[in-house]
């Protein structure tokens, strides 16, 4: 069996993997990166990056649909190329998966394809895909392994009728009717692609709300939008079941302790995800210490409670976010070259691609309000700027939270086009320890989105522009 001795093997390639892979390099740290599957993980593969090219799609698409609106006439209706769409999608993962074996390879670190599974903490072999198996032996290891799509029993994963993300992005054609169980990120993000390229939707959220946790006056112009896109938005509704039944699957779901039946020709399966922790890895032979729903415990330096063994990203405990995987995979090739490091972002901004988007970062009203502070809350609307008003995005606003004492800003949440784009600044401030003052007297090049967030900051100290101050 062939062995190979090296400082830090990274488990993993995804967002916080490969960006632990290609720093620890930088640092002149021994490394590999071992990846069972495709370099990049489920970013890269099934999740941020193939989601957001069907989103641009159904975006362009709907847009299309409406161009009368803005005088532009159309010879006839747009319609869509499916096969079209998905291999221009494949294409654009497929440049940014090639990219990450060569950054690692231009950075010193080795790529290896296999399953890894832990022997001892400092010991791991890796099955390769042609039977061999190749013996590791690391001073430090980073279990950056991800995690997969939770499923539901009743509900199992048959790629035909019911499928997870994965499957919902690769459709072989455009469902006609199309069950979304769950209303979170993902269910919400491809519930309005489908509905704007023709997909009667029908989304089911147990919860009474969707998006929860998310700032409702945000969640509410999204949730006007979908009904205004034709989708029925079922909450307090917990999907029991499916049968085939005739030509199609008939999705039971109980509202109200009453059963109620749904046709569906997809069933798309958005209830969460779970960490990679269990199964070969063989992490119970480490004594690495889970917390209830398997994710890994580990400290501000991402390690665990066994020495040298570190965990990052989806699998360690903490929002399941791929910005939060890459920050996690630099202090830890950090930590191991020893620098003196650790996670210490005040604020990990997200983003729903829904429509319109939704971002933030920071606390919101309502967590503030839970923490006993008092605050100055600001509001500016997109309706009322110029450039919203021009390129045809007028729903929404940005909302600038800060305590009202000290008028130090504590949470910025934007729901309109281009939120994803804004939400940089405001977490930019709020790093910077920004006060209101700061946003309001920064100089903001008109016209444009972000003016918004500016607005907003004036707005919360009664100086707002272009919106009366009340
Ligand atoms: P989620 O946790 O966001 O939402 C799942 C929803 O399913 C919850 O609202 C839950 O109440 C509901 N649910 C559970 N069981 C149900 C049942 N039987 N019937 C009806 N509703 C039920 O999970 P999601 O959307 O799968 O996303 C997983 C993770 O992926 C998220 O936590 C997020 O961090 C990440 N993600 C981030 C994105 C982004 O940053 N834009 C995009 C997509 C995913």
């Amino acid at each position: 069996m062939a062995t190979k001795q090296v400082d830090t093997v990274v488990i993993g390639s995804g967002p916080g993997g490969y960006v632990a892979g290609i720093r620890l390099g930088q640092l002149g740290v021994k490394t590999i990166v071992v990846e069972r599957e495709q370099p990049g993980g489920v970013c890269l593969n099934v999740g941020c990056i193939p989601s957001k090219a069907l989103i641009h799609v159904s975006k362009t698409f709907d847009k299309l649909g409406h161009a009368g609106e803005i005088g532009i006439k159309l010879a006839a209706p747009p319609t869509i190329d499916w096969s079209a769409t998905q291999k221009w999608k494949s294409g654009v993962v497929s440049k940014l998966t090639g990219g990450i074996k060569a950054l690692l390879k231009a950075n010193g670190a080795e790529y290896i394809e296999g399953e890894a599974s832990f022997l001892t903490s400092r010991t791991l072999d890796v099955k390769q895909a042609d039977g061999s198996v190749l013996h590791i032996e690391a001073k430090n290891v980073i279990i950056a392994t991800g995690s997969r799509p939770i499923q539901i029993p009743t509900f199992k994963y048959d790629g035909n009728r019911v499928v997870d993300s994965s499957g919902g992005l690769a459709f072989p054609e455009i469902p006609k009717r199309l069950v979304v169980v769950g209303g979170g990120y993902i269910g919400i993000e491809l519930g309005t692609v489908y509905a704007k390229l023709g997909s009667k939707v029908t989304v089911l959220e147990a919860l009474p709300g969707i998006l929860t946790g998310i700032d409702p006056e945000c969640v509410q112009v999204v949730a006007r939008k979908l009904k205004k896109l034709g989708v029925d938005v079922l909450t307090g509704a917990k999907a029991k079941g499916w049968e085939e039944r005739g030509d199609c699957a008939v999705v039971t779901v109980e509202i109200d302790g009453k059963p109620v039946t749904i046709d569906a020709d997809k069933i798309l399966i958005t209830v969460g995800r779970r960490p990679n922790t269990d199964g070969t890895l063989g992490l119970d032979k480490l004594g690495v210490k889970l917390d209830a729903k398997g994710f890994v415990i580990t400290d501000r330096r991402q390690q665990t409670n066994v020495p040298g063994v570190y965990a990052i990203g989806d699998c360690a405990t903490g929002i399941m976010l791929a910005h939060k995987a890459s920050k996690e995979g630099e202090v830890v090739a950090e930590v191991i070259a020893g620098k003196k490091t650790e996670m210490d972002a005040r604020v990990i901004p997200y983003v729903v691609f829904s429509d319109p988007e939704i971002a933030g970062c920071g606390l919101t009203e309502a967590e503030a309000k839970a923490a006993g502070r008092k605050l100055k809350v600001g509001k500016y609307p997109f309706a009322a700027l110029g450039r919203a008003l021009s390129v045809n995005e007028t729903d929404g606003f940005a909302k600038v939270i800060a305590d009202a004492e000290t008028e130090e800003v504590l949470g910025v949440h934007v729901v309109g086009g281009a939120a994803s784009d804004l939400v940089s600044e405001a977490a930019l401030a709020i790093e910077m320890g920004a006060f209101l003052h700061d946003i309001a007297l920064t100089v903001h090049p008109h016209p444009t989105l972000p003016e918004a967030i500016m607005e907003a900051a004036k707005h919360a100290l009664g100086e707002a522009i272009h919106v009366i101050n009340k």
